[in-house]
């Protein structure tokens, strides 16, 4: 059967734009088309040229929305949803008072079920087509999440946390059954459709040295599998970690030292870091992730992405709810924004989109099948209405450059700006344009 056209104002990345002048970076296209068909996108580029060419069905007009490749989260806790927004904790204390509690829930699968079903519709519903998910300890919340996301054929990055010391029991496995779950679900899933697993120590406070030892164990045993912990988020984290791990050189050599760094590996916050940490972070590819709202809500700390990039690391961004405030990537980058304004360091609104699209994509090596409008990719799609809002609308009627009407979308676009959601050519919003 011929596919679908989508109609519209297409914008896609080729590379991280180097500065406001790097045109090269980018293809933007007035009257654009994008042709899906069976999951994937088989052609893009002027409605003209593709209409012409390619045979089709139906056109959907998205005229004059924005179309841009899905939009794609690094760091997510699927367990955390009814956590967002719970008052006044730093790091340690909201686990202790609030995520633990929720996260003990999960052990029943048919609220992981439940739940996950909340959580892809709400991650399609603000434009985000790709999650790297932290689970619950149950294995049982995995399962929910994996198969929620198989019927949506929606791609996936996702582990069940491991957990064995300073937690509430139901919240911990033990260094084995961690071990075993992961690798029954690693069989189930990985590499299964859009699936990917990702190996998934939650953090050297939870996890007790054997624990640990397993989890790099299970990262040489599936080398293409990936891994995800948090990193030097808050100080009093930290200290507590240094106490537990003395004869470590500083946070980050604790999972040095279990093999656990690699370019799969994805490590959330890495905000407080040493020059040595910086050092092997960029030796051996590892990816911190930005987490914008997270860090301002928890109090942790302004993350410095240009020392970061400077050493030639490659960091992904991300919302990380329940600690993050919001599910939507263009707050994330709007909060992001102003993270880097106090550091006297400037996210341009070009390099702002490629790093939820493309940018993210290469982070998780995964840049030939979703972050882009290119041919061949899969149909991950989010259409994108700069005039929303009343006061979208506002702003809009004095900007004259697509610049200007990508940043006015950054700062203030939200779910209301996410006109449709395309997972592998499937329409996921069901509201009127
Ligand atoms: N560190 C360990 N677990 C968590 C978590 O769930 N959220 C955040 N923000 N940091 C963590
Ligand atoms: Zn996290």
């Amino acid at each position: 059967m011929p596919g679908t056209l989508l109609r519209g104002r297409i914008l896609t990345f080729h590379s991280e734009p180097q500065g406001p002048d790097d045109t090269a970076c980018y293809s933007y296209i007035e009257d654009g088309a994008i042709l899906m068909h069976d999951g994937r996108i088989t052609a893009s580029g002027s409605f003209d040229d593709v209409a012409r060419n390619a045979r089709w069905s139906e056109v959907v007009d998205h005229r004059p929305h924005l179309l841009m490749a899905g939009f794609i989260d690094t760091h997510v806790h699927f367990p955390q949803v009814q956590i967002v927004a719970s008052w006044g904790a730093q790091l340690l204390d909201w686990l202790n008072d609030y995520t633990f509690p929720a996260e003990s829930d999960y052990a029943d699968a048919q609220h992981a079920r439940a739940m996950a079903g909340k959580f892809c519709s709400l991650l399609t519903d603000h434009g985000t087509t790709t999650a790297v998910a932290f689970c619950s300890v149950h294995a049982g919340s995995a399962e929910a999440l994996f198969a929620e996301c198989a019927h949506r054929n929606m791609r996936v990055v996702a582990g069940k946390t491991m957990m064995d010391r300073n937690a509430p029991m139901g919240v911990l496995d033990t260094a084995q059954s961690g071990y075993d779950d992961s690798n029954a679900l690693i069989e189930a899933w990985h590499g299964k459709g859009r699936a990917s697993y990702a190996i998934t120590p939650r953090f050297a406070i939870t996890s007790s040295p054997e624990q640990l030892a397993m989890s790099g164990a299970l990262a040489k045993e599936h080398p293409d599998c990936f891994v995800q912990t948090h990193l030097s988020e808050n100080h009093d984290e930290i200290a507590y970690t240094a106490e537990l791990y003395p004869q470590a050189r500083d946070y980050l050599d604790i999972y040095q030292g279990y093999g656990l760094l690699g370019h799969r590996t994805l490590l959330g916050h890495a905000i407080h870091l040493k020059d040595r940490e910086l050092g092997a972070l960029a030796e051996t590819g590892s990816h911190p992730v930005f987490c914008p709202t997270s860090n301002l809500f928890l109090g942790s700390g302004l993350f410095d992405d240009a020392g970061l990039r400077a050493r030639g690391i490659r960091n992904g961004i991300a919302t990380d709810i329940g600690a993050g405030t919001s599910y939507s990537m263009l707050q994330t980058l709007n909060e992001a924004y102003k993270i880097l304004q106090l550091q006297d360091q400037k996210l341009h609104t070009l390099r702002a989109f490629h790093w939820i699209t493309r940018g993210n994509a290469e982070v998780l090596g995964m840049a030939d099948k979703i972050g882009t409008l290119d041919a061949g990719t899969e149909a991950d799609v989010v259409v994108v209405s700069s005039t929303a809002t009343p006061a979208m609308a506002l702003r809009m009627a004095r900007a004259e450059t697509l610049f200007e009407e990508l940043f006015a979308i950054q700062m203030m676009g939200d779910d209301r700006s996410i006109v449709q959601t395309y997972v592998a050519g499937k329409p996921q919003k069901d509201q009127a344009e």
